[in-house]
């Protein structure tokens, strides 16, 4: 792969939408981290104008807590559909949460909240004492990610006890409070975990999903009271995701000058006791 840098200009990357380089700015020379409070953990805000895969522009917000060592990311999708990223570097730990609105018209509930926690690999966003520094020069500008990681599939087939799930990251409490009986995870993630000391009684097994034998999908179950395999898809459709170094005549080692913007799909398949937990997903 090529290394990012300042010379490493839009031409160079046809691939890529023509986008000005570096969007943000990282001014790391100018030390003091934005916020209130800053150096005491208070988190920071970036707040960007993204282009979503379909076209339509939403606000998205970024929050950092270099203390916490922790960033999380929210945005609304068109249909109202809230996602939430909550990324915990101390417990090796992120969270995506989902609040899908109701069609309260087809009788749904006002809305469902899922979450999906999985291990948070370090080289996956940018560290939290950078995201703190990050300013934008042009807050309307609208940003589309320079680079499309790949869909990734994951088969959710262990449940989190919401009322252990601080045992796992304190972050889980506030982030799935409204998913307490929707939260899950992965056999081999809880394997990391365990082996990094966290207790087992916060984890319980759930029906294999996998084998999918048995089990029907969602999508071809006609009666709303039956268990079946859901599949929910998401997508971060704007994340600082590598940090972008630059090389000064001035300065003898290269240094941190701004930030590669990926976007990433996500496929979570899990078990649902009933059909009616489901209702997105529907047959192709
Ligand atoms: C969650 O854990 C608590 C404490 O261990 C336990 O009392 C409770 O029954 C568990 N909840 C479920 C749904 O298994």
């Amino acid at each position: 792969m090529r290394r990012p840098g300042c010379h490493d200009v839009p031409t160079a990357r046809p691939a890529l939408p023509p986008l000005p380089l570096l969007l943000l700015v990282l001014s790391l020379q100018l030390g003091a981290p934005r916020g209130v409070g800053a150096g005491t953990g208070a988190p920071a805000e970036l707040r960007v104008r993204v282009r979503l895969p379909d076209g339509q522009v939403t606000e998205e917000s970024l929050q950092a807590d270099s203390e916490a060592d922790s960033i999380s990311l929210e945005l609304r999708k068109p249909d109202g559909t809230l996602i939430s990223y909550t990324a915990d570097f101390k417990k090796d730990v992120k969270i995506f949460r989902a609040l899908i609105l109701g069609e309260l018209e087809k009788g749904q509930s006002q809305f469902q909240a899922l979450c999906f926690v999985t291990r948070l690999y370090h080289n996956e966003i940018i560290p939290s004492e950078a995201m703190v520094k990050l300013r934008q020069k042009n807050p309307r500008a609208v940003r589309q990610a320079e680079e499309v990681r790949g869909l990734e599939e994951l088969h959710m087939d262990i449940a989190v006890n919401f009322s252990q799930g601080g045992l796992l990251s304190p972050h889980l409490h506030n982030v799935c409070a409204e998913a307490a009986d929707a939260i899950y995870t992965r056999q081999e993630d809880v394997r990391f975990w365990l082996e990094q000391g966290v207790d087992s009684s916060v984890f319980e097994a759930l029906p294999k999903v996998l084998e999918q034998v048995e089990l029907p999908r969602c999508g071809q179950v006609g009666d709303r009271g039956k268990p079946c395999a859901c599949r929910y898809g998401l997508s971060l459709a704007w994340y600082p995701c590598m940090l972008k170094y630059c090389h000064s005549r001035d300065r003898p080692a290269p240094y941190k000058c701004g930030i590669r913007s990926c976007r990433k799909n996500y496929n979570f398949n899990f078990y649902v006791p009933q059909r009616q937990l489901c209702l997105w997903d529907e047959d192709p």
